[in-house]
């Protein structure tokens, strides 16, 4: 039967580790020169309903690296936009390529076009996930600091969809994971359900940075307005006052803390320009493992068994 990548809850740890030693394989490969032609032949359509600069090219060119092929899709320019079904959309791609990845707004369109689709879907972001770029932190954290197991994964921001996909990919692979947002701005119900679903996990969730930030081995944050959500600019700015990843809120966490951020970045809002630079090794680690961490994901899904 053929998988997809839909979000981080359909993934067991063994899944996500998976993916991570296999990503490593594939890097380490790329960077001796290995010829990497597993999907050859193959071809992935791109379907982006939102802007992208790191999803599209890092597929892009993990497809080309691997030996196939993607193709883009925007939205606006596909009979998408001008209301064709997903469930026809699925089944036409399906008669062409091996492969979608779709970036769009409900993760309920992601989901009915893996029903309908019989080749591998990935998410490539909606409103609820982004699991690829938490593949990617994962990979990134794993790499500087050896090992997730009890590492302090914390969070500070709006509750979207990067925080939803760290608490479940932090807690899937046994890291203590803390969450400060604003009142009115809390991860989504299905993702603090399953935080508190197993006495194993370590999850708290503050109103205050200061206290998720204490003893944390790795700070992630992301902007307090995501695609799609413009016109409520003005109203976040203001509830998200004092949530922002500044030199004070880094001394409350352990030495050698790493910061993280998917990118775009707004600095003077979320985080300081002076931490981003201070962490901007870590941080453009985090980006390139977008490449790695997908072409484990379409190596997985993708190749014939
Ligand atoms: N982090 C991330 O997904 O970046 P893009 O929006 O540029 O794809
Ligand atoms: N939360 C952001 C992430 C961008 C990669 C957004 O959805 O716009």
């Amino acid at each position: 039967m053929k998988k997809d990548l839909l979000k981080l809850l359909d993934l067991s740890k063994e899944d996500i580790t998976r993916i991570l030693n296999t990503a490593d394989q594939l890097k380490y490969e790329k960077k001796h020169g290995v010829t990497q032609d597993y999907l050859k032949g193959k071809t992935l359509a791109m379907i982006f309903e939102k802007n992208s600069t790191r999803t599209r090219v890092s597929f892009e060119t993990g497809m080309f690296q691997l030996g196939g092929h993607a193709l883009f899709l925007s939205g606006k320019e596909s009979q998408i936009g001008r209301g064709e079904p997903v469930a026809d959309t699925a089944r036409v791609l399906s008669r062409y390529c091996d492969g979608i990845m779709i970036r769009t707004f409900g993760q309920d369109e992601v989901e009915e076009l893996a029903r309908y689709a019989g080749i591998p879907v990935i998410n490539g972001l909606t409103d609820f996930c982004h699991p690829c770029q938490v593949l990617a932190d994962l990979l990134t954290v794993r790499e500087h600091k050896a090992v997730l197991e009890g590492l302090k994964l914390c969070y500070i921001g709006d509750g979207n969809n990067m925080a939803n996909s760290l608490i479940v990919g932090g807690l899937k692979m046994g890291m203590e994971v803390s969450v400060a947002c604003p009142e009115g701005y809390d991860p989504a119900p299905q993702v603090l359900d399953f935080a508190k679903s197993d006495s194993a996990h370590k999850f708290s969730l503050f109103r205050t940075p200061q206290e998720a930030a204490a003893g944390a081995d790795v700070v992630f944050t992301d902007v307090w307005a995501s695609m799609g959500q413009e016109e409520e600019k003005a109203v976040r700015e203001k509830a998200f006052q004092g949530f922002c990843v500044d030199a004070g809120l880094m001394a409350l966490t352990n030495p050698g803390c790493m910061v993280q951020h998917c990118l775009p970045a707004h600095r003077g809002e979320e985080i300081t320009a002076e931490v981003f630079e201070a962490h901007a090794q870590e941080i453009f680690d985090e980006a390139e493992n977008r490449l790695h961490a997908q072409k484990a994901v379409m190596y997985l899904l993708m190749q014939d068994k």
